[in-house]
């Protein structure tokens, strides 16, 4: 399998705090990676590292083949990297529908462009608006696409912020606990669209999940980090029996106990 996704090395200091130290992992394509460790093991930096929102102080982050991680954001986004937040993010006073739409706008031509170029535009923008709303009917959200955001539910705001990652068509989704504060309902929901992302859509995830049920049963590689370090990688049950999942999990008295 190809590692779409190659994170080497990458340290990150706040202070004299070290929140991401030496990490590393690779995510391969059409796959479900995803990252646990304990409050404050440094995921969302390393998010946050990966999608160009932080430079990091070493490291190397190779997205499809290209040095990234000296991009912007916006440019990491153009080559197929979209990211969503652990708060919503959405823009509470535009539609539904709008909100999505700003997502292909960011992905598309300048402004300047899109005047010079008049009635092709129309077009691009009408296929534009027609993806938006197949994006929206796929997280369910189409019969709301006319209301405000702030209309929505918590989870329902969830939902659009990921139409909002996926309306750029980007290869690779990171998701930052995207399930957390969900009812049961949309939970499943969620879950199944992660699943279908992949197996239908063909798209790769990158999750940062607290919920080891949902780690355990939809991830192709689990990754766990502790204070800042990867400190074990590979399939569900193998990082399951690894030594330092259990003393992140569960304390250091249950190794010594099941030793
Ligand atoms: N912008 C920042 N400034 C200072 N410290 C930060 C900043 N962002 C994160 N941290 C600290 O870095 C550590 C890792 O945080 P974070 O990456 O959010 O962890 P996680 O997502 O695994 O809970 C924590 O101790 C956090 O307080
Ligand atoms: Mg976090």
């Amino acid at each position: 399998m190809t590692a779409v996704l190659d994170v080497k090395g990458i340290s990150k200091r706040f202070g004299g705090l070290a929140a991401v130290d030496n990490a590393s992992f690779t995510v391969e394509e059409h796959t479900i990676t995803s990252l646990i460790g304990p409050n404050g093991a440094g995921k969302t930096t390393a998010f946050n590292i990966v999608s160009g929102f932080l430079k990091p102080d070493f490291g190397k982050v190779t997205f499809a083949g290209q040095s990234i991680e000296h991009l912007e954001p916006h440019d990491i986004y153009r080559l197929g990297m979209a990211r969503t937040f652990q708060d919503p993010r959405v823009f509470q006073e535009m539609s539904v529908l709008d909100n999505v739409m700003v997502g292909v706008r960011q992905k598309g031509e300048t402004p300047f462009w899109a005047i010079v170029r008049g009635a092709e535009v129309n077009s691009q923008w009408k296929a534009a608006r027609e993806r938006a709303e197949k994006i929206l009917e796929s997280v369910g959200l189409l019969a709301r696409a006319n209301e405000a955001a702030s209309a929505l539910s918590f989870g329902e705001q969830r939902f659009l912020s990921i139409a909002r990652a996926l309306v750029g068509e980007p290869r690779i989704v990171l998701l930052d606990e995207p399930t957390v504060g969900l009812d049961r309902g949309t939970f499943g929901q969620l879950v199944e669209l992660m699943k279908n992302l992949v197996s239908k859509e063909r798209k790769t995830i990158l999750l940062i999940e607290h919920n080891m049920d949902v780690v355990m049963s939809i991830s192709d590689k689990v990754v766990l980090m502790m204070q800042g370090t990867t400190v074990a990688s590979g399939t569900p049950a193998e990082v399951r029996s690894h030594r330092s999942m259990v003393e992140a999990y569960l304390g250091k008295r249950h190794v010594a106990a099941s030793q």
